[in-house]
């Protein structure tokens, strides 16, 4: 009996050690940076895409801007080029405005007052509004908190007594989820704000179909203000790794969002994080991941890193040509794909 337990002690010992080191040699710190090294030198003089221009200021900053980071377990940033440079984080905002919503009131309010599925539209698609809208209270919206229409509804969602109280949430969930503190971009907060009447009409129409329950103008302006926030590639690849560690940050320690709660949060990043190009990202990463017009993609591969690749020429879909390729590339290399088991 004693014998056999201690075969069975000995036998799990060497499973254990075994995925132990398959889990090490998949990110061992010198495979991990020549992964980064070799794809910032792969891409570095890839010229596809164009910076957004829909926003004014966005068309002013430096195409040429490339930096990525990832983030380990052990709380270990790897970098390459320039991950110094903040640009505004844009849609990217949208992950950890719904993460507030759902820390503060649970997976199922998202799910149940806007919805966790895909629209298969562009971004600040209206038509998206009409084609899946339902009354909310009749029937399950099919809406999700990562495109505009859901995103403005998630920030009307977040509770405080007024403005500045709902944005001390909206800012603290970032700055935890960093690490530090982070402020706007007011060139960026004010380009936007003089051009952002295709929201104010989203939000007028969010709140006629009962998603936002009342003042629209403050949800667009929180919307639009969170998305100004000013982001660098290491801080995007710290937001990642606290969404790949359990809703833990890596660096500071602190427990961002509770630990059950970051699946859905991940599903939602996996079904809709790269627009109407959300299943072809998924097809090649496997990796719940969200994209911003200022340049930025954050990826996650739960459990293992967080990565994030800063870029600002867009492709048609909207989401940054370099980033994408430099993630799907050091993602393949460290085995990150969560969906797949064979090497
Ligand atoms: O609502 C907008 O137009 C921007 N503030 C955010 C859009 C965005 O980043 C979409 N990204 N791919």
């Amino acid at each position: 009996m004693m014998r056999n337990i201690r075969l069975v002690a000995a036998a799990v010992a060497v499973t254990a050690a075994g995925l132990a080191a398959d889990g090490l040699r998949a990110q061992a710190p010198a495979d991990v940076q020549k992964a980064v090294d070799a794809a910032y030198a792969k891409f570095k003089d890839l010229k596809e895409g164009k910076n957004a221009d829909y926003i004014p200021a966005l068309a002013k900053v430096d195409p040429n801007l490339f930096g990525i980071a990832v983030l380990t377990a052990d709380g270990k940033v790897y970098a390459a080029g320039d991950v110094k440079t903040e640009v505004s984080i844009q849609s990217i905002s949208k992950v950890f405005t719904m993460s507030q919503v759902i820390q503060e009131q649970g997976l199922e309010s998202i799910e149940k007052r806007i919805g966790v599925d895909a629209t298969g539209a562009r971004f600040n698609s209206i038509i998206a509004i009409e084609g899946v809208r339902t009354v909310v209270g009749t029937g399950a919206p099919e809406m999700n908190p990562l495109v505009n229409p859901g995103a403005i509804s998630a920030t009307s969602m977040v509770r405080g007594a007024n403005a500045d109280e709902v944005w001390r949430k909206i800012i603290g969930i970032h700055n935890d989820a960093a690490g530090r503190n982070l402020s706007v971009l007011q060139d960026v907060y004010k380009s936007e704000s003089d051009t952002n009447q295709r929201n104010q009409a989203i939000g007028a129409l969010m709140l006629a179909y009962g998603y936002i329950k009342d003042n629209w103008q403050q949800a667009v302006d929180l919307y639009t203000r969170q998305c100004s926030i000013g982001v660098n590639a290491r801080d995007l690849a710290i937001m990642a790794s606290t969404l790949a560690f359990n809703g833990k940050n890596p660096v500071t320690g602190k427990q961002v969002v509770d630990g059950p709660k970051v699946p859905g949060i991940l599903a939602v990043m996996a079904t809709a994080g790269l627009y109407d190009d959300s299943g072809k990202w998924l097809y090649h990463t496997g990796l719940p991941a969200k994209s911003g017009v200022g340049g930025g993609i954050i990826a996650v591969s739960p459990g293992k890193f967080g990565i994030a690749v800063v870029s600002p020429p867009l492709d048609d879909a909207g989401n940054s040509v370099r980033a994408q390729r430099a993630i799907t590339e050091i993602s393949n290399a460290l085995g990150g794909n969560p969906l797949a088991t064979a090497r």
